[in-house]
């Protein structure tokens, strides 16, 4: 029996490590791709000879023809944005992948999106999350206190009306009474979650046997984070994080495959730091080399438009999600926009209040705080954007690929040199 291969790809910062453009690249070997947390929240980046396309819920393998492409039960789809995703890439005839749905999957409703608009709002300044206000964490709320409507629940209009009549009583209550938000009439959910769930009835299958024999088949699994680890919810920097199990352990909850079909953990990290909405980030520069990785870096969120925060690359947060994530092999991204750069900072350590700290802190509020310790490196001032091996690279990026697998005794097997899926350096992931 031929053995299948399972690989995982995450995100080991906070997120828009480059995860869209790994999973394409990696595609042309991949049998199957799979979503398996998180929701519309995420952005992920593909661009093939000049084409651009953003997946938001489906997964980046969409291009790639005949392969089979899987919504897992632990995500939360919002029905609206996959058939506008879908339907979007059905016109510019790139819906090439088969697509199926778990009916486990959690429904986005309407009245999630508004709850997480009016719950931000009423944090107000300060206590703010900036999250995407995709309704993720009232999705997940409802789905962990039972109150959820799931994928299957939409494909019965009697069921959907039964079940759907007391959730809207409750939520209704909840935005008149706690958020001054006006009720939403039981209709307007109604009627058109009626449709999505006609619309979403041919994607829908058992992912469980799927994925089951895909890997009897021996097929090539690659099971696609979104969000990153320091936005976990349980390991994240809390509460600044997304309300899913973005770390490797949540993608066996999120499909229904075993710890022990797993292959490989490949971590996509950025050879900076960004971060997009609230939360601790030691290396967040404000001034001048914020402004200059922001702009070469295109550092825009992919699904909010908003500025993504900037820094240096953190060895101590990197460090702790390597703990967290029995990581294999490393993908690092965008190497290109250092290129010019008189020297290169990276976090090694940092201070708290007159002590060096020798870990990522439990407590966010310490993060907040902690002064971080800087090692320099020697930049390049040659464009590396059209480099294809490891050794026509500068001896200076060369260096500090090295100074990460060092740092984190984990292997860089790939080096992305420009956005592209061709500007790639492989070294054998
Ligand atoms: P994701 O959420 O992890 O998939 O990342 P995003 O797509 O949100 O953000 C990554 C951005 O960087 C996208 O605009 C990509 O096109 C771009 N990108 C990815 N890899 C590289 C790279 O190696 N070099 C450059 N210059 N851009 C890259
Ligand atoms: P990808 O998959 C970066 C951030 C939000 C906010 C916090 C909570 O493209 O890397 P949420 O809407 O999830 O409740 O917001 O998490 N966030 C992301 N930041 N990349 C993402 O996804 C993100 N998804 C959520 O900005 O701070
Ligand atoms: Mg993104």
């Amino acid at each position: 029996m031929k053995k299948s291969k399972v690989d995982l790809l995450i995100g080991a910062q906070w997120g828009d490590e480059g995860k869209g453009k790994v999973v394409d690249m990696m595609g042309a070997d991949v049998d199957v791709f799979v979503r398996y947390q998180g929701g519309a929240n995420a952005g992920h980046t593909v661009i093939v000879n000049g084409q651009k396309v953003v997946f938001h819920l489906l997964p980046s393998g969409m291009l790639y023809p005949g392969k089979l492409c899987i919504i897992g039960n632990g995500l939360v789809l919002d029905p609206e944005q996959f058939l506008a995703e879908n339907a979007g890439l059905h016109e510019r005839g790139q819906d090439r992948a088969r697509l199926v749905v778990s009916p486990h999957a959690h429904v986005v409703m309407p009245y999630h999106k508004i709850l997480d608009r009016a719950q931000e709002a009423a944090r107000g300044k300060g206590r703010q999350i900036g999250t995407t206000g995709r309704g993720i964490g009232p999705c997940y709320v409802d789905k962990y206190a039972r109150n959820g409507l799931r994928v299957e629940d939409l494909l019965d209009p009697d069921l959907l009306r039964e079940k759907l009549v007391p959730l809207m009583e409750e939520k209704n209550q909840l935005l008149t009474r706690l958020y001054n938000e006006k009720p939403i009439p039981f209709d307007e959910v109604y009627e058109p979650a009626r449709e999505w769930g006609k619309a979403l009835a041919p994607y829908v299958d058992d992912v469980v046997r799927l994925l089951r024999a895909a890997v009897d088949a021996g097929r090539h699994i690659l099971l696609e984070g979104a969000q990153a680890v320091l936005l976990d919810v349980d390991h994240g920097t809390y509460p600044y994080v997304t309300s899913s199990s973005t770390i490797a352990a949540g993608a066996f909850t999120g499909t229904g495959l075993a710890p022990c079909d797993l292959t490989r953990v490949i971590a996509v990290v950025k050879a900076y730091t960004t971060r997009v909405g609230e939360g601790p980030m030691p290396t967040e520069e404000r001034g001048e080399i914020g402004e200059l990785l922001r702009r070469r870096g295109g550092e825009f969120g992919a699904t909010t438009g908003r500025s993504r925060r900037c820094g240096w690359l953190d060895m101590m947060g990197l460090k702790y999600s390597m703990e967290l994530n029995g990581v294999d092999v490393l993908a690092l991204t965008k190497l290109d926009v250092l290129s010019g750069m008189d020297r290169i900072r990276i976090c090694s350590g940092y201070e708290y209040d007159g002590r060096r700290l020798d870990r990522f802190p439990t407590s966010s509020r310490v993060l907040e705080e902690v002064v971080p310790v800087y090692e320099t490196l020697p930049g390049w001032k040659e464009d590396i954007s059209g480099c294809t091996s490891f050794e026509s690279l500068p001896d200076a990026a060369q260096n500090f690929v090295r100074f990460i697998e060092a740092q984190l005794d984990v292997p860089v097997k790939l080096i992305g040199v420009g956005p592209d899926r061709a500007q790639t350096i492989d070294r054998g992931l």
